[in-house]
């Protein structure tokens, strides 16, 4: 790392087991999963201003990282930001030209704060996170996702246009962007439906692990109902019939834009009544079944991130955690107290454990 937040130049070698970062708070810990996170993905967790990661009175930052694949062969990636608006990213020494070309090529899991917002926030989170899940295993849900967004885009200007100017709708272009729509949601919504009930299969194995009962469930709730019968089809009947409401209400309210991905925890929505540690259980657990999935189609075990594993967590169900965490995983765990992690059931000795104290690590480039 070169001028990455807080690092002015460092570079550290990690185990291939589980590495233990520890420290106190504004140690640098958060800060070595970022720039692990920045070079599979191109972008932090945290933030997507790269600004912010450029160490204060910097112009950019630089970071290298050496990944080694199943078979063992070494890739060097190499992110290089010079401005707010230059960013190279290399992989061997070849320049991407898109994001797309590394994106699932060095799977990642991470667990961190802001992935709170998955159980508890809002609908829009849920389908964030599918949407990325399936994206790195689906190239054409990727590219259909990025067709759907640009038509819904341009559908929503005019329907802006029309309710709050009063400018005359075009209908033949509007039946044309609908008529795509059809086309591409019948082909979201069929992805969406065979891959999630891959993914739930994961889930619920992942949840009963932890918790040793199978009350988890999830569901994809299709904003259009598709029924027996021809989606695309389906979808143009329901945009035809939704036309009215949307030039009333200005936006596009039918779509794939608003299905739902819900969990529930004794059929109760976890949303809703879900307590603390109950929220907790289910994200590591949607996060253990994140890695079975990514594993499933990419053959590469994915690096697990985790920052503030055990907060929020009992005794018993970190064990649990850790239990079902230990063997074939690279892992890097976060912690502010050694004597804490111990005391949630992680050995913090022995060959296969790296521990490193962040608030030690000196300049060393
Ligand atoms: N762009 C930046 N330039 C310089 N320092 C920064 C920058 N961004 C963050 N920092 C500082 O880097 C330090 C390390 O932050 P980091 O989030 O990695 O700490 P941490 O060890 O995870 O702490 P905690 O235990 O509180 O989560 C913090 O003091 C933070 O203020
Ligand atoms: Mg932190």
């Amino acid at each position: 790392m070169i001028d990455f937040r807080k690092y002015e130049q460092i570079s550290m070698e990690f185990g291939q087991q589980t590495n233990i970062l520890y420290g106190e708070n504004g140690a640098g810990k958060t800060t070595i999963l970022e720039a692990i996170h920045s070079l599979a993905y191109t972008r932090s967790f945290k933030t997507r201003l790269d600004a912010d990661l450029s160490r204060h009175g910097q112009a950019g930052y630089q970071l290298k990282g050496l990944f080694s694949d199943q078979q063992g062969v070494n890739h060097e990636v190499r992110l290089k930001v010079e401005s707010a608006r230059k960013k190279l990213v290399s992989v061997d020494n070849k320049n991407l030209k898109s994001r797309a070309e590394i994106i699932g090529k060095f799977p990642l899991v991470s667990l961190t704060p802001e992935d709170g917002e998955l159980t508890f926030g809002s609908p829009e989170n849920r389908r964030l996170f599918f949407n990325k899940l399936l994206s790195q295993v689906d190239p054409v849900y990727l590219e259909n996702l990025q067709i759907y967004a640009r038509i819904l885009k341009q559908r929503n200007s005019m329907l802006q246009a029309y309710a709050n100017n009063g400018s005359p709708l075009d209908r033949i272009l509007m039946a044309t962007l609908d008529d795509q729509r059809a086309r591409v949601s019948a082909q979201l919504h069929e992805a969406r439906s065979q891959h999630i009930a891959e993914f739930k299969k994961l889930l619920y194995v992942a949840y009963e692990q932890l918790e040793q009962k199978n009350s988890l469930k999830m569901a994809f709730i299709s904003n259009v109902r598709i029924t027996a019968g021809e989606p695309e089809g389906l979808y143009r009947r329901a945009y035809q019939d939704s036309l009215a409401e949307d030039m009333r209400k200005g936006t596009t309210t039918r779509g794939p834009h608003r299905d739902l991905f819900t969990f529930f925890l004794n059929t109760k929505d976890l949303r809703k009544f879900g307590s603390q540690g109950e929220h907790k259980l289910v994200l590591v657990a949607i996060k253990f079944a994140e890695g079975r999935f990514l594993e499933n189609f990419l053959n590469e075990p994915p690096v697990f991130l985790l920052d503030d594993l055990f907060a929020e967590l009992d005794v018993k169900h970190s064990l649990m955690i850790v239990e079902s965490l230990q063997g074939e995983h690279q892992i890097f765990i976060t912690a502010t107290d050694l004597a804490d992690l111990r005391h949630h059931g992680l050995q913090v000795e022995g060959d296969t454990l790296q521990v490193i104290d962040a608030g030690k690590i000196q300049n060393n480039g």
